[in-house]
């Protein structure tokens, strides 16, 4: 349990954008930050976050809320656990009481793992510094390698000692269960016995994004033939190998900020890398690129450069895996080093400055390389030159943007001495090929839309609010909530039958004016949050917003985010539709207060109207009938008079 003040200290301390920003490479747009969704997959940024309101709302795929459900949906994190997390990164102290055997067990699997992670990240670490074998051994090693103690902190680099189930039984002493330490791999079972997976091996912890440990590799420091140089963590429910990227959380913001990354292949080339000042540095641990890992280095920056060893025959086998990064749309470099050199041994013979240089001046355009690469091929044979061509075509057909396609054709036309329209024309056969490939591989919405909008080179289309039935009633809302705490100017006629001017809040002339009609709201949200104005009308106050930020019920969080942030008002489509031109909204708030009012009004009305004709169709005499048509009559002469005095307000 977290003290509500703890809690409400720790809200008061939060900064929306630094939270998001962590996760999502987010730019300055007017007062709010924007970036790329992290919920969902998307090449053209609708994911905002307002600063001043603490709030964050995709546009894209709707999600919204304040920073803890942001960290609740992006990390899965608990309710608690979200908490935590902020009280951590704002130093805020959290009173907490060790967890009981029973709590211990009821805390989820997921988290069991975690903490048996960090457990051991930390016990490795301890045993690499101060253990006299982790000293001679691990240590010496890294310091031989030329690794710093810095980078050897920073990284959380450890060593397991090469004995039996020193680390397993230490764990079991510690409280961790026996089924934990199997599936996060650290222990291996045999005849109901554990043993240490990683011993005698230097512990390179995986993190995530928010730093917390998913899984180790480990390298042996012998030369055994016959062992893996490493071993590393299996998939488990808290790593997924497809997912994770080495280093993405040390480097992420260095990534973000120079907005490119580097791609290298193992964990010592990052961490050399990372020793000589290249910060925005990532490995993929010796396996191909996934799409899902794409992903993630595009919520930072599409801009990515893979660091080959000296050997053309390792980038030629990165060909196919190359073409997926380009299709996710990411500009694709590649650095080769000198022979017989990879980034490790490179940055830890050169001087830093040497290395950056040599990245810098020695990167190049993937595409313009392949074709270079493979014109050498060719040597001016005509089969071979038209697979070349073909095989240039398939690639340049995956870059989503057009533009890009079409400065990629113009230079590897003059490289190749093929006619540009040639080339187009391959490539245009091949987006149909792809797309129709594409269409019938899946059916999920998302993806097609992506590439439909990809193909007319137009921007992923933003969803606009849901023009629902009720939405006269959600524009009630929206104006209480925008500008409740106005006030408007109005003509009134006093006692003496005397126009008079009054002053009055909006809040309060919009919730008098619906209780003395007596009328209610039909959505539950929008009924509910009138509720909260309704008695701030009362108490002469205002409702807070981060009330229904924070609000318990989904619904009413959506809502209210909704409303807030959204770009289109609901109105502007209703104008739109009814031909009407409207001045910017709090210019002209008294007219946009009557009309809003009158719309919600006048579709209550209708409805009235409407459900009374259905009784006059079923009355069967007259007596029946007479008070229902009497009803018909006051309801019209009330919309009528609606309606004249809105076009009163609004011609005026
Ligand atoms: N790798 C692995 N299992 C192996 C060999 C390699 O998982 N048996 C992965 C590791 O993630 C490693 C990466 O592939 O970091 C690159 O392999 P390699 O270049 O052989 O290792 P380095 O990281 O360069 O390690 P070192 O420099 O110590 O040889
Ligand atoms: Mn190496």
């Amino acid at each position: 349990m977290i003290h509500p003040e703890t809690i409400d200290k720790i809200m008061d301390a939060t900064r929306i954008e630094e939270v998001v920003g962590e996760f999502v490479n987010l730019k300055k747009r007017g007062v709010n930050l924007i970036g790329l969704c992290p919920f969902h997959n998307e090449k053209t940024p609708s994911f905002t976050v307002s600063p001043p309101k603490g709030i964050y709302k995709c546009f894209g795929c709707g999600k919204g809320g304040n920073a803890v459900n942001f960290l609740m949906d992006q990390e899965h994190f608990s309710y608690p656990e979200a908490l935590k997390y902020l009280a951590a990164k704002y130093n805020i102290e959290v009173e907490e009481e060790k967890p009981t055997p029973e709590q211990q067990q009821a805390l989820d699997e997921k988290e069991s793992l975690f903490n048996l992670n960090a457990f051991a990240q930390k016990y490795f670490q301890e045993q690499l510094h101060q253990n006299e074998e982790g000293k001679a051994i691990g240590l010496s090693y890294l310091k031989e390698r030329g690794f710093s103690l810095e980078v050897i902190q920073k990284f959380g680099l450890g060593y397991c000692l090469n004995k039996w189930d020193e680390f397993s039984r230490h764990a079991q002493k510690n409280g961790y269960k026996k089924e934990y330490l199997v599936k996060t791999s650290l222990s291996k079972s045999k005849d109901q016995q554990l043993y240490d997976t990683f011993r005698g091996r230097i512990m390179f912890p995986i993190h995530n994004l928010s730093g917390r440990v998913l899984g180790f590799g480990g390298r042996i420091m012998t030369s055994e033939k016959n062992k893996p140089k490493y071993i590393n963590s299996a998939e488990s429910e808290i790593y997924h190998k497809s997912k994770a990227l080495y280093g993405l959380f040390f480097a992420k913001s260095a990534v973000a900020s120079s907005d490119n990354c580097y791609l290298v292949e193992g964990y010592t080339d990052v961490i050399s890398l990372f020793q000589a000042g290249i910060e925005n540095v990532i490995a993929t641990s010796g396996t191909a690129l996934s799409t899902d890992q794409i992903r993630l280095i595009r919520r930072y920056t599409s801009n990515v450069t893979l660091l080959f060893d000296g050997d053309a025959a390792g980038l030629k086998a990165a060909f196919r895996g190359i073409d997926l990064i380009l299709e996710e749309g990411l500009n694709v470099r590649v650095v080769i080093f000198p022979e017989g050199e990879d980034p490790d041994s490179f940055a830890q013979s050169k001087r830093p400055l040497e290395v950056k240089e040599f990245i810098e001046s020695n990167a190049r355009d993937f595409i313009s390389l392949k074709t270079d690469l493979l014109l050498e091929e060719t040597s001016n044979d005509p089969i071979k030159k038209a697979g070349l061509i073909k095989e240039i075509a398939q690639t340049i057909s995956l870059i989503p943007d057009p533009i890009a396609r079409t400065l990629y054709v113009q230079k590897c036309s003059d490289t190749m001495q093929v006619d540009e329209k040639l080339l187009f024309a391959e490539i245009n056969k091949m987006r149909r090929k792809n797309f129709q490939q594409k269409r019938k591989q899946t059916h999920a919405e998302t993806d097609e839309h992506a590439w439909v909008n990809a193909e007319e080179g137009i921007a992923e289309k933003q969803t606009p609010l849901p023009l629902e039935e009720n939405f006269q009633e959600i524009e009630i809302i929206r104006i209480l909530l925008k500008y409740g705490s106005e006030e408007l100017t109005l003509e009134v006629e006093n006692e003496d039958k005397r126009m008079e001017e009054i002053i009055v809040r909006v809040m309060d002339f919009i919730v008098d004016d619906l209780e003395e009609d007596k009328i209610t709201f039909e959505n539950e949200a929008c009924r509910e949050i009138f509720t909260y104005f309704l008695t701030a009308r009362q108490n002469q106050s205002l409702p807070d917003e981060q009330v229904f930020f924070q609000h318990e019920s989904e619904n009413i969080r959506k809502l209210a985010i909704d409303l807030l942030t959204t770009p289109y008002s609901l109105s502007d489509n209703w104008e739109e539709r009814h031909r009407i031109y409207v001045k910017k909204e709090n210019e002209n708030l008294r007219e946009n207060v009557y009309r809003v009012l009158y719309a919600f009004k006048l579709k209550k009305l209708e409805k009235m109207i409407g459900e009374n004709q259905e009784k006059i169709k079923k009355a069967d005499n007259d007596e029946e009938l007479m008070p229902l048509l009497e009803n018909e009559r006051n309801l019209k002469n009330t919309r009528s008079r609606f309606a004249k005095e809105l076009d009163r307000v609004v011609t005026k």
